[in-house]
């Protein structure tokens, strides 16, 4: 717990940096860093491009998946995770497109696309850092309520609670959100050597508390982190509320 968003998004910036730092790479096996989106998450990638240009650190050894993409959305659109990540993180530092992956929500057929990238995970070595953010519904990536814990890379159709938070970034218009996204599947996030999620502002405070504690349990996904060896939630004081 830290005292507000910009220190805990320091904190996670940092030790993303120290992980990338410590880590030995191989021909074979770079530093892969699952990434997430939303508003969460911008502290830490503004911190680290920081850090980047002040020549702290390098991602020229690591590789990137990031966890989920709308369905139907042009990669160019505003508001597509593509766009969003290149414009505030990848295009800023040392990462070769090559490296980036990202699922592609108009694929010709969306569950091979599926299938493909959770072999690519596998052929990569594995995730080793998983960062995420966490829906107001305890959903992690896009592993809506009622979601299987052993979910896999799928087509997944968007709560109604979903689609409604994220109009705030299609004009508030509900009708312009897309109906649905490829996701990691909550699966896959457990299977990266560690997880860490970062949950900010009283708006988190109530799926923070079912996640943490309450029982494990699909409807609210970010709770399977209980079953994994290696998870780490940091949030500000906001979050906290109802701990
Ligand atoms: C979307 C993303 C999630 C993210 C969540 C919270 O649903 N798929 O990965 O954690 O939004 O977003 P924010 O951080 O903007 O509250």
């Amino acid at each position: 717990i830290r005292v507000d968003s910009e220190a805990a998004s320091a904190f996670v910036a940092n030790y993303i940096i120290e992980r990338i730092r410590r880590f030995v790479p191989t021909a074979t096996h770079p530093f892969v860093l699952g990434l997430p989106t939303g508003s969460s998450p911008l502290g830490v990638y503004r911190i680290l491009v920081e850090r980047y240009k002040a020549g702290e650190i390098s991602f020229q050894n690591v590789i990137t998946f990031n966890m989920d993409e709308y369905v139907g959305l042009p990669k160019e659109h505003p508001e597509s995770y593509h766009s969003f990540m290149w414009k505030h993180f990848f295009s800023h530092v040392n990462i070769h497109p090559s490296k980036v992956n990202i699922l592609d929500g108009n694929a010709p057929d969306l569950e091979a696309e599926c299938v493909n990238y959770e072999a690519k995970i596998k052929a990569a070595g594995g995730i080793d850092l998983f960062l995420a953010g966490i829906g107001e519904d305890g959903h992690i990536a896009f592993n809506e309520p009622g979601s299987s814990l052993a979910s896999r890379t799928r087509v997944k159709t968007l709560a109604y609670d979903t689609i409604l938070a994220n109009s705030r970034f299609f004009s508030d218009d509900l009708a312009q959100v897309p109906r649905m996204a490829l996701t990691v599947g909550v699966q896959t996030v457990l299977e990266a050597r560690e997880v860490v999620v970062v949950a900010l502002g009283a708006r988190k405070a109530l799926a923070l508390q079912r996640c943490v504690e309450q029982g494990v349990n699909h409807m609210w996904t970010l709770s399977a982190l209980q079953l994994h060896p290696h998870p780490m939630i940091v949030c500000d004081e906001d979050a906290t509320l109802e701990l």
